[in-house]
This record gives C-alpha cells, sequence and structure tokens, in this order.
C-alpha cells in the first residue's frame, strides 16, 4: 500500500507538471489506461481474500478517483489556457471601422451549382429537388434495389433509429414513414429521378443537384458531400444523346474544347446498359487539369461519375411506359468536379468553415455564372 502511496505522490506531481494536454495525457496512459499502473492495483484486488479486498478496495479506489480527478482538473486548465491564447491572439477590434468591401463569399460548391444549373438550363434542362431525409423506397426500391440487393449494403446508410424502441429490451429498430418505409438521410440523388418522373411524367429533362449522405470519413470521403442528377426521358433516346449532353456540359464547364470523355462499361441497379464515365487528363506542376486523350503520353484517365440508359424497371416504377420511352441518366460528384476545376486538394476543407479557406477560395456574390460572360469565376 505504501507503494501506491509513493507512485500516487509522483503521478499528482507529474499531473500537476504537465506542460500540454499531449504530456497530460501521457500521465493518463501510465496510471488509469489499460495497462497503467491504477489498473494494473485494481486487477490484483480479484487474487485477494474478501477480508483483505475489503481492506484494500477503498484505498486503491480512492486513488483512482483523486487521480482521475486531478487529470479532469489539469486538463479543464490546460484547456482553458490554451483558448484564453488564442483569443488573445486573435482579438478583433470592433471600433475600427467597417471594412470598405463586404466580406462574406459564396462557397464554391455554391458557384459550381449555379454554373451547373446556368449550362444545363441552355440544354433546357430545369432544376429539380427532393428531399435529404427520404424513405427506402424512393432511394433503393424504385431504384431497382429491392430489400435484398447487394448494392443496398454498399451505399453506407445513415438510418433513423427509433428512439421509442431503445429504451425497451428490443433491439433498436428504424424509424418508418406512416406506411411503413424505412426513414433514411439520402445516399445519392437518384431519387430526384423517380420523384421528378411520378411527379411530372414523360418527356422530362432535369437536373438534381444536392446534399447526399454516407457514414464514410477520410481525406477523399466526408458523410455529406454533393451529387447532380441528370436525367432526360422522351421518345428515342439513346447512349448517344448521353455521351454528346456530357461532352458538351464538360467543355462548356472546364471551359475548354479539348475534353476527351471515356465511356467504361460497368454496373447501376437502375440503368441498363450503365457506364462509368471517365476524362483524360494531365499534370501540370503537381495539378491535375483536364484535358487531352486519357491515353496520349503524360495523360491519364479520372473517373467523373456513373450514368447509363435509364433501366425499364425504373421507368415502371416511376409510372413511365417504357414501351413508349426511353431515357438516359447521370450522376457526378458536384465537389470533385469542383476540387479540380478551382484546384484544391483537401475535400475536408470544404466543410471547415474555415474564414480564411472561404476568402481565399470563395467568390464575389456579384460574380454571377452566365454563358456570355463565362461560366467560370473572372479572375
Ligand atoms: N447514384 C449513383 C451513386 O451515387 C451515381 C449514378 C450512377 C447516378 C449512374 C446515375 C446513373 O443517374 O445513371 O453512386
Amino acid at each position: 500500500m505504501s507503494d501506491l502511496h509513493t507512485q500516487q505522490t509522483e503521478a499528482l506531481a507529474a499531473i500537476a507538471a504537465a506542460a500540454d494536454l499531449a504530456a497530460l495525457d501521457e500521465q493518463r496512459v501510465a496510471t488509469l489506461g489499460k495497462k497503467g499502473w491504477v489498473s494494473a492495483a485494481l486487477k490484483t484486488l480479484g487474487q485477494m481474500s474478501p477480508e483483505e479486498r475489503a481492506a484494500a478496495a477503498p484505498a486503491i479506489q480512492a486513488i483512482r478517483t483523486e487521480i482521475a480527478e486531478a487529470i479532469e482538473a489539469k486538463k479543464a486548465a490546460l484547456e482553458a489556457a490554451e483558448l484564453a491564447e488564442r483569443l488573445a491572439s486573435e482579438t478583433v477590434d470592433l471600433t475600427l471601422p467597417a471594412p470598405a468591401a463586404p466580406k462574406g463569399s459564396i462557397h464554391p460548391v455554391s458557384q459550381v451549382m449555379d454554373e451547373l444549373a446556368e449550362i444545363f438550363a441552355d440544354l433546357g434542362f430545369a432544376v429539380a429537388t427532393g428531399p435529404e431525409i427520404e424513405d427506402d423506397w424512393h432511394n433503393f426500391t424504385a431504384l431497382n434495389m429491392d430489400e435484398t440487393h447487394p448494392a443496398r449494403a454498399m451505399h453506407d446508410t445513415f438510418y433513423f433509429p427509433d428512439k421509442t424502441l431503445a429504451s425497451s429490451s428490443e433491439a433498436v429498430g428504424q424509424q418508418k414513414t406512416p406506411d411503413g418505409k424505412d426513414i433514411l438521410l439520402r445516399t445519392h440523388t437518384s431519387p430526384v429521378q423517380i420523384r421528378s418522373m411520378l411527379a411530372q411524367g414523360a418527356p422530362i429533362r432535369i437536373i438534381a443537384p444536392g446534399r447526399v449522405y454516407r457514414s464514410d470519413s477520410d481525406a477523399t470521403h466526408t458523410p455529406m458531400f454533393h451529387q447532380v442528377e441528370g436525367l432526360v426521358v422522351d421518345k428515342g433516346i439513346h447512349l448517344g444523346h448521353l455521351k454528346w449532353t456530357l461532352e458538351t456540359f464538360f467543355k462548356a464547364f472546364f471551359e475548354r474544347e479539348d475534353i476527351v470523355l471515356r465511356l467504361r462499361p460497368s454496373y447501376f441497379p437502375f440503368t441498363e446498359p450503365s457506364v462509368e464515365v471517365d476524362v483524360g487528363y494531365s499534370n501540370e506542376g503537381g495539378r491535375r487539369v483536364v484535358g487531352g486523350h486519357g491515353d496520349a503520353p503524360g495523360h491519364a484517365w479520372m473517373e467523373l461519375g456513373g450514368s447509363g440508359m435509364v433501366n425499364r424497371r425504373v421507368l415502371e416504377f416511376a409510372g413511365v411506359d417504357p414501351y413508349e420511352y426511353q431515357g438516359f441518366a447521370f450522376g457526378l460528384g458536384i465537389d470533385r468536379i469542383a476540387m479540380l476545376k478551382y484546384g484544391m486538394n483537401d475535400l475536408r476543407a470544404f466543410f471547415d468553415g474555415d474564414a480564411r479557406w472561404l476568402t481565399h477560395y470563395g467568390f464575389s456574390p456579384f460574380d454571377q455564372p452566365t454563358l456570355s460572360a463565362g461560366v467560370g469565376a473572372r479572375a
């Protein structure tokens, strides 16, 4: 016991002396961590006789509590000091006159969405929207992914847990719509295809930009990101129309004529046939620049999205007669094409809300994309 008290005194001194949060965490690991000496002491209780344990347990518990409290208190103090230092270094003098120019800026994602709408409007597309909180019928079933379809599992879907069941002994269930459909955050913009066709029938020509959600997070994936869906349904539509439309769009969007697309056979439940859309690019000064044939020297192909001819089952689900109408659809990542066009390399920074990043990459509210003056930003 006296050994433990010596260790305790030393640990408390080290905690008090910790210069920063990292040093403090070292102390936490050495004491309360899985392999720390306090945890080890607690484990010895199991081998003691009941009398020994009755004597030792309160003492060891007291040591544990005292160390835990010391760490908590020190952590709070270190954090407060860090915050105070930051506030001191970032003070704003509110008595200064207001800046001459407005400070806000348009986020690149908003700017690119406006560019998309402008270019596609010129090709006769209307902008459609749908709810971000969807049900599994629109998000999956009507897109030809029934309950057992393996593609459902690949979407890392955020479902809404049913809180009313959580406290009972039953497993936590999923929240449902009144007619029994699972509620979820849409995993793609494709359900807007279904909603638009159900609402207006055919012929139809829409794009649907918006937020989508998947349980995924690293340097190139964020749990929320942006897609744009495209859908054309009419009589006699074929894959050639799809390729021309995408090519025309990308030429206008990247503001260069040398855009070369490659349609690569693929699979999506909601299209048949399905293709992935690649664009040729080269590396210039460590930056990817679209343009040129992907097989040309110094060039390669990069995937931009998925597309294909709308599966006739999808048309049927959406109340459109597949004997009369055909369609093509596509889905592109907006963040991805924004990064390519404006040269950002880390997706996560898009959503940090850091004013310095926004000032650097944001656009003036006066910089409205127009086809006559160029859809891109005027530098
Ligand atoms: N919804 C697909 C996804 O999120 C992308 C996609 C592929 C959309 C093919 C389409 C399409 O409209 O035809 O991965």
